[in-house]
């Protein structure tokens, strides 16, 4: 890159989208414009392919150095702590949630920031949402405190956008399902944990009901999402940072039972927890209208094909003894 490309940043670069998305951007811009940053140093590809610092987001200080250090120009702003994790320890995920949001968007006001990326969540619903093909412009009425800081956090983002003209963005993600970091702390975990276990065991501990339907979305779609809304024409955005988007919708049954297309023998047995309540307040569909309007967002994977790749993946993997005990 030339002396005065502006580089990216990545906060939450370690966690489930941030580090599929690290390596997509390294591979559109260079391993060296994309500066990985995360609470924990991980090993492995993230800190070997690239620059890695370890960040702490609710440290404002360290964030602006950052930014002046490598001559950030655009911030991915993926930490967060998920809805389950959330509901365990609620003023934690308020600071790092809202504060560490806050900071980031600050520090892009005051160091010239180009462009932010901050994801929100389907979490930003709750009872009294309509449920099905949830509308983009609709009631807010998150009840976990991860649902309270996406929500207000839009609404930050959309603030900032009005009354400093700073270009943020972001879209309302699904349930997110991969195969290379396992998502942690979420109530739709269980829709890729559920994988590693039919292939490891044939069997699996689901902790919501066989008919508990959420709206989903496979990996490639996710880094599709967040490249392709970071590429839009700002001018033809009416939203900023609310977008709704999905790819999918399946109940817990429909899932083991694509798995059982390929793995007959599966067992799945339900047991709902805590996490119960928190998808009974959630969206079974989404209506993405806007994003696919405004920005051109189109998903490319199905029910099948994610189950059918997952499995080719993760089976291989198991195969080769490298997908744990
Ligand atoms: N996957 C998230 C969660 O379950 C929703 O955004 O918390």
């Amino acid at each position: 890159m030339s002396k005065d490309a502006k580089r990216i940043l990545m906060t939450g670069a370690a966690g489930q989208i941030g580090s599929e998305l690290v390596q997509a951007l390294r591979g559109k811009h260079g391993s060296d414009s994309v500066v990985a940053t995360d609470i924990i140093r991980p090993q492995g590809e993230l800190t070997a392919s690239g620059p890695f610092e370890r960040l702490d987001v609710t440290d404002g200080p360290a964030v602006a150095e950052l930014i002046r250090k490598y001559r950030i120009g655009t911030v991915y702003h993926m930490a967060a702590l998920l809805s389950a994790s959330g509901e365990k320890n609620p003023q934690k995920a308020w600071e790092v949630n809202m504060k560490g949001l806050h900071i980031v968007l600050e520090a892009a006001r005051e160091l010239g920031v180009a462009r932010v990326f901050s994801p929100s969540s389907i979490a930003v619903f709750g009872p009294a949402t309509p449920r099905e093909r949830t509308p983009q412009d609709t009631v807010l009425d998150p009840t976990t405190i991860y649902g309270v800081t996406k929500a207000a956090g839009e609404m930050l983002c959309d603030y900032y956008v009005r009354k400093y003209g700073l270009d943020v963005r972001g879209c309302r993600y699904p349930g997110i399902v991969s195969h290379q970091t396992l998502p942690g702390g979420g109530t739709t975990d269980y829709a890729v944990a559920i994988y590693y276990e039919a292939v490891k065991f044939g069997r699996y501990t689901c902790f919501l009901r066989e008919d508990t339907r959420l709206p989903m979305m496979y990996m490639p779609d996710c880094l599709k999402c967040a490249l392709d809304l970071m590429e839009a024409d700002f001018g033809r955005l009416r939203h900023h940072s609310n977008f709704n988007v999905t790819a999918m919708s399946f109940t817990a049954g429909e899932l083991a039972a694509e798995i059982r297309r390929h793995i007959p023998s599966f067992v799945c047995e339900y047991v709902p927890d805590f996490r119960q309540e928190i998808a009974d307040s959630w969206p079974a569909s989404i209506d993405d209208g806007a994003a696919r309007e405004e920005w051109g967002w189109k998903p490319d994977c199905d029910l099948a094909a994610m189950t059918a790749d997952m499995l080719a993946v993760l089976g291989k993997r198991h195969a080769a003894g490298r997908l744990g005990a």
